[in-house]
C-alpha cells in the first residue's frame, strides 16, 4: 500500500462490503500507513452522500477497528450509480480522475455484486477504457477482483472465463476464494513443504485416509435463503472452499511460491479428483437438509421453514462424499469431505490419518490368545486404534496436532494416546488477520498466488457438476434429514469402511 492506489467497490451497500471489505481496508491502512493517493470509492445504486455512507460503515465497523476507521474515513467516498449504466461509469471515471493521483495510480475494481452482473460489469468498465493497461505496468495498473460464485456450473464458468478474457488479461483477474486468505489454510503449504519429515509419508503407502470437515452453526440468517436455495451445500461450499483446502493438502511440491507454480500444482489435483461412480453414489455420498432443532441453546427452524425458502424445496444443506484422487501419490486413498449448515459446532478441520503398523503387538484385549488376536484383526472383527493422525485445525481454533502412542508406565505393555500440539493463539498471541485483509493486500500488491486461475475454477466445477448430475438420476442418494444442532445424518458414518474410523468432532 506504499504506492498510490484507488479501490472501487461495486456493491458497496452490501453485507460483504460493510462487514468484511471496509473493515479489512481500515485494518490494513492502520497497519501500513497507505500512500498519499490511496482512496476508496463505494458504488451502489442507492442515493446517499459521502457522509451517510461513512456513517453506515462506522456503524458496521467492529469496536477494535473504530480508531483505524477514523483515519481511513476521509479517504472514502461514495458514488451512487449502476455498473450496468455507461453514463454512471462516465461519472465514476471522472470522479476517479479527480482523486489524488488521478489516472496515474493503480486501480482495483472489486465486484461485490450479484454473480449475474459480473459479465456486464466487466464489459462496461472495459468499454469506458477503465480496464486498459500496458503489460508490465507497475504504477497505473488495473485489476478486477471477482467474488464468488464464479459461475454456477461448468458451462457458465467457461462462458464467464471466456468473457473475462475478451476484456482482461489473466494477470488482471483476481478470482477470490476467501478460504485462501485464512492463515491456517496458507499454513498447509508451509507445514507440508518446510518440514521435510512429513513429505515421505504423504502418500498412498502411508496415508490411510484424508477427511476434511467444514461444519457451520449458521443457517439462513440475514435473508440468505434467496441465494442459498438455488445453490445448496455442494455448490456453496464444497465446490470452492473445500476443494481449495483439498488441493493444498494433496498438491505436489511447487518449484517456487509464485502464482504460476502453486496454481499449476493445485489444478493438477483438481483435474485428477474423481467423484463416486454413478452406481456408487448412493453408498459414497450423503446429502441432507436440517430440520428444526437447538443450536447454542436457541430453538431454530428447519430449513423448509426459513424465510425465503420456497415450499417443496429439495436443496441440500449438508453434503458428505467419499471420493478419490487419481494420481500416483493418492490412488486408492479415500478422501472424505463433509460440510453442513446448522451443525452442532462450528469448525473447519483437516485430518490426515496414517496407516497402522503392519503387525499389532500391543493392546491385546484381556483373555484373547495371540492367535485369536491376530485372526480377529485380520478379519476386521477387531479394529486397531489409528495412533497417528495429523489434525490441521483451520478455525475457530487455529492449531496443529499430531497424535501418537506412548507406553503407559507399569509392568504391562499398554499403549496410551498422546499428542503433540501447536496452537497459534498460545504462540503468537493475537488471532490471525481476517482472510479478506490478506487477500485485499495481495490484490493491491499484484500477487495472485492466493487467487484462483480460470482453469482451477473449471476443474472444480467439473467435479461438482458430475455429482449434481448423478443426483438427478435414478441412483441419486435420497435427501436425508438431520436435526439442527446435531452432527448431521447418521448415514454419513457409512462413508467410512471397516476399521477406518469416523468423522472428526472438531
Ligand atoms: C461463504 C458461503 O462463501 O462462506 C457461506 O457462501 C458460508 O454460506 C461462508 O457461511 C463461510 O465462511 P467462513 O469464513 O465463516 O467459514
Amino acid at each position: 500500500m506504499k504506492s498510490p492506489s484507488q479501490v472501487v467497490i461495486f456493491g458497496a451497500a452490501g453485507d460483504l462490503a460493510l462487514r468484511k471489505l471496509l473493515p479489512a481496508l481500515a485494518s490494513l491502512s492502520a497497519k501500513s500507513q497507505p500512500a498519499e493517493g490511496f482512496s476508496v470509492v463505494g458504488v451502489s445504486r442507492r442515493e446517499k452522500t459521502d457522509a451517510q455512507f461513512r456513517a453506515e460503515i462506522a456503524e458496521a465497523m467492529p469496536p477494535e477497528l473504530q480508531a483505524a476507521w477514523a483515519t481511513l474515513a476521509p479517504r472514502v467516498s461514495y458514488l451512487s450509480g449502476d455498473v450496468g449504466s455507461v453514463e454512471d461509469l462516465d461519472r465514476l471515471s471522472a470522479a476517479l480522475d479527480a482523486l489524488p493521483g488521478g489516472r496515474e495510480t493503480g486501480r482495483l475494481f472489486y465486484l461485490s455484486l450479484k454473480p449475474d452482473l459480473f459479465a456486464n460489469a466487466i464489459t462496461n468498465l472495459a468499454s469506458k477504457g477503465l480496464l486498459h493497461m500496458a503489460e508490465g505496468e507497475k504504477v497505473a495498473w488495473r485489476r478486477v477482483v471477482v467474488e464468488k460464485p464464479f459461475g454456477h456450473d461448468l458451462p457458465s464458468a467457461v462462458a464467464l472465463n471466456r468473457h473475462v478474457h475478451t476484456h482482461l488479461k489473466e494477470f488482471q483477474v483476481y478470482r477470490i476464494d476467501h478460504y485462501l486468505g485464512k492463515e491456517t489454510v496458507q499454513n498447509i503449504l508451509g507445514f507440508r513443504f518446510h518440514n521435510a519429515i512429513f513429505e515421505p509419508l504423504w502418500n498412498r503407502d502411508h496415508v490411510e485416509l484424508v477427511q476434511i470437515t467444514v461444519a457451520e452453526e449458521l443457517g439462513m440468517e440475514r435473508g440468505r435463503a434467496a441465494y442459498y436455495d438455488g445453490t445448496g451445500a455442494l455448490r456453496d461450499m464444497l465446490q470452492n472452499h473445500m476443494l481449495q483446502v483439498l488441493s493444498l493438502i494433496a498438491m505436489e511440491p511447487p518449484a517456487s511460491l509464485d502464482a504460476k507454480s502453486v496454481r499449476a500444482q493445485k489444478v493438477a489435483v483438481l483435474e485428477a479428483l474423481r467423484p463416486p461412480d454413478r452406481a456408487d453414489m448412493k453408498t459414497d455420498c450423503v446429502r441432507a437438509r436440517y430440520r428444526e432443532g437447538v443450536v447454542r441453546d436457541q430453538q431454530v427452524p428447519g430449513y423448509l421453514d426459513e424465510e425465503g425458502v420456497p415450499p417443496g424445496s429439495s436443496t441440500e444443506t449438508y453434503v458428505a462424499v467419499r471420493c478419490e484422487i487419481d494420481t500416483w501419490r493418492w490412488s486408492g486413498v479415500p478422501i472424505l469431505l463433509r460440510h453442513g449448515k446448522r451443525m452442532k459446532k462450528r469448525f473447519t478441520e483437516v485430518q490426515v490419518q496414517f496407516k497402522t503398523p503392519p503387525i499389532q503387538l500391543f493392546n491385546k484385549p484381556e483373555g484373547l490368545s495371540d492367535d485369536e488376536f491376530r485372526r480377529k484383526l485380520r478379519a476386521g472383527d477387531l479394529c486397531q486404534i489409528r495412533p497417528n493422525v495429523l489434525t490441521l485445525s483451520i478455525q475457530p481454533r487455529e492449531a496443529v496436532h499430531l497424535s501418537f502412542g506412548v507406553k503407559r508406565p507399569g509392568p504391562a505393555m499398554v499403549m496410551h494416546d498422546a499428542e503433540l500440539s501447536f496452537d497459534y493463539q498460545n504462540v503468537f498471541g493475537s488471532s490471525s488477520a481476517p482472510a479478506y485483509e490478506r487477500l485485499l493486500l495481495d490484490a493491491l500488491l499484484g500477487d495472485a498466488t492466493l487467487f484462483l486461475r480460470g482453469d482451477e475454477i473449471e476443474a472444480s466445477w467439473r467435479f461438482a457438476d458430475a455429482m449434481q448430475a448423478a443426483w438427478q438420476g435414478a441412483d441419486a442418494p435420497p435427501l436425508r434429514e438431520y436435526d439442527a444442532g446435531s452432527w448431521g445424518p447418521d448415514e454419513a458414518q457409512q462413508l467410512f469402511h471397516g476399521c477406518e474410523g469416523g468423522w472428526t468432532r472438531g
